[in-house]
């Protein structure tokens, strides 16, 4: 028991954001992922809603994902203003990683507040990060401006929510401390 106390120490605190320009070009099988998965589903979850929802894009799938912000930059800018260098460069982060898993949350307002479902999924979340940081594979969770958008582009029933991107590869980014103030500034023992 101390040992596995141990571990998660570890990974808990090495566990850092590892983003696309650190990520190198090896396929991380889809075993992992599928176990990155399994791991989300085990987050707590008020009234058993289990709200995540995942969209897993691998392979020529990324491309379809890079469209979507290649595209947007295109009808975001006046054509005279266009280049074909920031139209590439938009979907560039989608194609640096080897899968990007969109983050979704299933709504049940009848049910719970919208917070309690977020923070499942939040929960699942980590649980994905902590996951992929014992396997060795950089990730990281992004909520761009334009996450309304991106669920229309999926086309996500209206009881979904998107809450962002989870962008993970193999990486060769170096070991970094994670930037925190103490926890006494944060705790109130009464
Ligand atoms: C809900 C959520 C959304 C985030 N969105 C972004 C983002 O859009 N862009 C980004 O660079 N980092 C994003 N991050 C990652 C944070 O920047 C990162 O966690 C923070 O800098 C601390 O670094 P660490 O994760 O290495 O400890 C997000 C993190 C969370 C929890």
């Amino acid at each position: 028991m101390e040992q596995s106390v141990e571990v998660i120490n570890h990974i808990i605190r090495n566990r850092r954001s590892i983003f696309p320009p650190s990520y190198i070009d090896k396929e991380i099988p889809n075993e992992i992922i599928s176990n990155i998965l399994e791991n989300a589903n085990y987050a707590p979850t008020h009234k058993l809603t289990e709200p995540w929802r995942f969209i897993v894009f691998r392979g020529e799938s990324l491309k379809h994902l890079a469209g979507f912000f290649s595209e947007r930059y295109r009808t975001q800018t006046a054509p005279e203003s266009f280049s074909q260098a920031r139209y590439d460069a938009a979907g560039e982060k989608v194609l640096k990683s080897n899968c990007v898993i969109i983050i979704n949350a299933e709504l049940h307002p009848e049910k719970l507040p919208e917070w309690e479902e977020t923070a499942s999924v939040a929960c699942a979340v980590q649980n994905m990060w902590l996951t992929a940081t014992a396997y060795g594979i950089g990730s990281y969770w992004s909520s761009p401006g334009v996450l309304k958008e991106l669920g229309a582009f999926l086309d996500l029933p209206e009881n979904q929510k998107c809450l962002g991107l989870f962008f993970m590869s193999y990486h060769d980014a170096p070991e970094a401390p994670a930037r925190r103030t103490s926890i006494q500034e944060k705790v109130t023992w009464a």
